[in-house]
């Protein structure tokens, strides 16, 4: 099981919050579409054990700080937003991030544009960010989903290493679709990392 609301977390199971950030879907006025990206997207990148928990939460500061808290609190390694990145009056994903982190990555942001500007010109209109909140990796994404992709594909591989550093679980990638980049000292052999045995 991969993807259940409130999931019980079993032992080794990783803990992934995603927070939707909309006005409109958080009133119901559409449905969400950017959770769900997401989890389909984590679906084929990870394979160990993982399950998501999601909130969808207006553009509103407050509310987002309180979401991500409340997921960093709940055990959370990583929480991945989707949507108020941009310039627009009402976006302020990134300014909650900033004010619930205790550290900034700002190197996410920046790879998630740089790639997603051979994509897109208006990638450089998104102001996403990353950061460490209570122990939690924080990563924004803009909210659609074929942006959601293409971030999550530009930055994936750096963090499973992250959530090492932060003292999260374990978390291995399918190599045939992300090859998640860790020091030889710290990678655990694995299936997905043992040499191949001579015939
Ligand atoms: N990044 C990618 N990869 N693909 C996109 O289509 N859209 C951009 C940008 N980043 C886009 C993208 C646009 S048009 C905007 S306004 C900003 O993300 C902010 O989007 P958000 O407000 O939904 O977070």
């Amino acid at each position: 099981m991969q993807d259940d609301e409130e999931a019980p977390q079993s032992a080794g199971e990783a803990l992934v919050g995603i927070v939707t950030v909309s006005d409109r879907a958080s009133r119901g006025d559409y449905e969400d579409r950017g959770g769900p990206a997401i989890r389909d997207h984590l679906e084929r990148v990870l394979t160990s054990d993982w399950a998501a928990v999601g909130e969808i939460v207006a553009d509103e500061q407050p509310a987002i700080e309180r979401a991500i808290r409340s997921l960093a609190a709940q055990g959370c390694c990583l929480i991945l937003t989707t949507g108020g990145t941009g310039p627009a009056l009402r976006d302020v994903t990134p300014e909650a991030t900033e004010a619930v982190c205790s550290k900034l990555l700002p190197g996410f942001g920046e790879a998630m544009r740089t790639a997603s500007l051979r994509a897109v010109p208006t990638a450089i209109l998104s102001r996403q960010t990353a950061g460490i909140c209570d122990g939690a990796l924080v990563v924004n994404l803009p909210g659609q989903p074929k942006a959601i992709a293409e971030c999550l594909d530009a930055v994936f591989a750096a963090i499973p290493y992250c959530i090492d550093l932060v003292g999260g679980p374990y978390l291995e990638t399918d190599p045939a679709h992300i090859r998640s980049f860790r020091p030889a000292s710290a990678t655990r052999p694995g299936p997905t990392h043992q040499e191949a045995t001579p015939q």
